[in-house]
């Protein structure tokens, strides 16, 4: 069994009590949010009131998913915290090293060979410190999760953005760094602040061609890409009672294009009906029996205004069919023929090359079903495909029982490619053309969430449109970007005018699910004797070594780089090609800071060494002070390490002798990862310092043996001409956070803790 009820009844045990207590200190009724934040407190009971969008506050996840690009460098610092089990339910899920290319045989064969070692890896790490294992073509991540273990009322990170679409049965599920879920995995808590809550009303009922995607297409073009930012979404009223429980999870999935933490739906009967088509009964009953407690109290929805800090209200019997895009998902235009006159205005392709339906956000069961009685009227009137169609089912259980049921066999009649079980074009695993940058312009319509230029291809110049997997479907089939299923008449094979009747389907399969192999592997009991695979020549992995305590004499600390500017996590350290160096270190710290702006000759990766006074790559004259012994700094702007929480823009900079961080403000986020590292990370108390840094400046920290939370530290700034200036850096560490940088890093201490 994959999921844990013991662990699920012990959540609900707690969730009267916490949420009773909640509504007390609060003096208000509660959302469904608060009620799961409320009852996740690391503390345990709640005995305050958070300041929504303010405070800091520890919280106790119940699970946590991992996916296996993001998983590597999360596993091998977990490795470092000397525990012989994870805290708290993990898996591990393969779905992002698949190319799409061939079809799924074909595709998983060649990912099982030039992956290999990765998910060897990830397997064995797996099975040795208790996580369970989805292997390559399992599926997808977020799907299999909502099959698997997402129950109402929960808490859950994951390591990946789309890790919200457990929103859909009724969790708080958010997408967080690897730092975090490691901190989690080895019995820490997680902070998050205490998040802004938008309620979005549902009134009507879908029906006709619009579909669940619309609804999120619809609050992206409202609220824009950043619309919901720090905030959960909360969706309530007659109209989410009405849709199906996969149907939420699409909505809470692109919750993440409009950047809110998260989304939810309060635990209703589509939710019950779903956990029981997947096998878990016993959830729901246990779910039933406080479903009070699993969804927004009825006063907050009644007068939702006085609740939230924000509200939209959508009827879903007004709702069209949308399609948002290109190159952003919150442009909404109107199927048809609105989409005629924008995209002629744009200089769009209105000729459509391929239809792809899948992703996390679009590929269950009732959204296959849904396509498929598009194919199947194309096939009965006579209708042509005008573009090619690609296929990613959401996992080998929906896979397994579609095929059973006919739906793949509808598609593969339309010529239909059906790769695996896979994230595959939605992650630009999509082997299309063999020089991407060189592409022709053309338009692609998907049921994916995201559609950034190169996002699914590579080519710059592919225009991509997100829609429902019905409406991709019937503009695949018309080849039109500017088909209107619902106005527009086709020719079909013998010269007839023919239109298409409303898309059906069905919610979950009418005979049940079926598969034969899961792909779920179970971790030992007792793991002690695995042995973690990784071979010492790998270019992709590497194990890591703890970092050795930088210590409180640090003096003739050298300028590695002054940043201008913008210096983003992407800056610090670059995606793209690099993504293949994710688990290993030491090859990945060849990108450092290689895309930060150096102040001095506004070049970048071009910086003065002072060893020889001669310009070369950061990452190189990085390197060449470490073999000499010297510890380095480098200075920044406003904002350093915004953007992702990767912790690799800190690690890097810890493993290539990077001592201290040193801007005008940073990126929450990346000044934590770096005090988790144990490094200094620092800020100007007076920003016009950073024009006092010069070139070829030495630092020493003269009263470091005196690290103490609120008491900032003095710098001695040494110029090349030996005269000096005194900055005062200010710093936001704790008793504990200072113990991470005494210990050399945070998984250090907890390693001394576990000893
Ligand atoms: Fe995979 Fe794309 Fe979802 S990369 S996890 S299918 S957003």
């Amino acid at each position: 069994m994959a999921f844990d009820i013991d662990m699920i009844k012990k959540v609900y045990s707690k969730v009267v009590d916490r949420v009773d207590a909640a509504r007390k200190i609060t003096g208000k009724p509660l959302t469904l949010a608060e009620k799961i934040l409320y009852s996740h407190l690391w503390d345990g009971n709640p005995n305050k009131a958070f300041v929504r969008g303010k405070d800091y506050v520890d919280f106790a996840p119940d699970r946590i998913a991992l996916q296996d690009a993001t998983a590597q460098m999360a596993l091998l610092q977990f490795m470092q915290a000397g525990k012989a089990k994870v805290a708290v339910p993990t898996t591990t899920h393969c779905d992002h090293l698949i190319q799409a290319k061939d079809g799924a045989a074909a595709d998983l064969k060649t990912a099982n060979s030039t992956s290999s070692e990765v998910f060897d890896f990830l397997e064995s790490v797996s099975n040795k410190y208790g996580l369970g294992f989805w292997k390559p073509g399992a599926g997808i991540i977020h799907q299999v999760v909502l099959e698997n273990y997402a129950f109402p009322g929960g808490m859950m990170i994951g390591t990946d953005s789309h890790t919200v679409n457990a929103g859909g049965l009724g969790m708080v599920a958010i997408g967080v760094g690897g730092a975090d879920a490691v901190d989690v995995m080895a019995g820490m808590a997680w902070e998050l602040k205490f998040p802004k809550l938008i309620g979005v009303k549902l009134t009507g009922k879908i029906s006709g061609w619009a579909a669940p995607k619309d609804v999120i297409l619809k609050v992206a073009g409202i609220v824009s890409a950043k619309g919901g930012t720090d905030a959960i979404v909360e969706y309530f009223g007659e109209g989410a009672r009405s849709m199906s429980c996969t149907g939420k999870g699409t909505i809470c999935n692109m919750g993440a294009e409009i950047g809110a933490t998260t989304s939810t739906f309060g635990y209703d009967e589509s939710m019950e009906r779903y956990l029981r088509a997947t096998e878990r009964a016993d959830v729901a009953d246990a779910a039933n029996k406080v479903k009070d407690y699993l969804t927004g109290d009825d006063e907050v929805y009644a007068n939702p205004e006085q609740y939230f800090d924000q509200v939209i209200e959508i009827n879903l019997s007004e709702l069209t069919p949308l399609l948002n895009g290109p190159f952003t998902p919150d442009l909404s235009t109107k199927a048809g023929s609105d989409m005629t006159a924008i995209a002629n205005k744009n200089d769009w392709p209105l000729q459509v090359e391929w239809g792809l339906i899948g992703s996390c956000t679009n590929s269950s069961y009732e959204d296959l079903s849904r396509a498929s009685s598009i194919a199947k009227q194309a096939l009965d009137k006579g209708l042509k495909m005008k573009s090619q169609l690609g296929i990613n089912p959401g996992s080998e259980k929906v896979r397994y029982t579609a095929e059973r049921d006919g739906i793949l066999g509808i598609f593969e009649q339309l010529d239909a490619k059906i790769f695996t079980n896979a994230c595959g074009p939605c992650i630009g695993q999509w082997a299309r053309y063999s020089d991407p940058k060189n592409a022709p312009k053309n338009s692609i319509v998907h049921s994916f969430n995201r559609n950034f230029a190169k996002r699914a291809d590579g080519n710059p110049n592919t225009h991509a449109f997100v829609a429902s997997p019905e409406l991709t479907a019937a503009i695949a089939i018309a080849g039109r970007l500017d088909f209107n299923p619902m106005t527009d008449s086709l020719i079909n094979e013998n010269g007839e005018q023919v239109m298409f009747d409303e898309p059906t389907g069905w919610e979950l399969p009418p005979k049940g699910f079926e598969v034969k192999d899961d792909g779920y592997l179970a971790p030992e009991e007792d793991g002690s004797g695995v042995e973690i695979k990784v071979n010492p020549t790998s270019e992709r992995l590497e194990l890591l070594s703890p970092f050795t305590p930088l210590g409180n004499e640090l003096n003739g600390v050298k300028l590695l780089i002054k940043a201008f500017g913008k210096c983003t996590t992407d800056h610090i350290s670059m995606a793209g090609p690099w993504l293949r160096f994710r688990g290993h270190l030491d090859n990945i710290s060849n990108n450092m800071l290689i895309g930060a702006v150096n102040a001095y000759n506004m070049k970048t990766n071009f910086v003065k060494s002072q060893l020889n006074g001669e310009y070369d790559a950061v990452p190189k004259t990085a390197r060449a002070y470490k073999a000499a012994g010297i510890n380095t700094i480098v200075v920044g702007d406003h904002n350093y390490g915004e953007g992702s929480s990767r912790e690799h823009a800190a690690m890097e900079p810890r493993h290539l002798g990077v001592a201290a961080v040193l801007v005008k403000s940073f990126a929450r986020i990346h000044e934590t990862n770096l005090k988790k590292q144990g490094m200094l990370g620092l800020t100007f108390a007076n920003e016009a310092d950073y024009d006092l840094i010069q070139e070829d400046d030495t630092f020493n920290f003269v009263d470091l043996n005196e690290f103490a939370p609120g008491k900032p530290l003095t710098l001695e700034v040494v110029h090349a001409d030996g005269s000096k200036d005194i900055i005062i850096a200010n710093h936001t560490y704790n008793d504990g956070q200072i113990e991470w940088y005494n210990e050399g890093s945070a998984l250090n201490l907890i390693k001394k803790e576990n000893a």
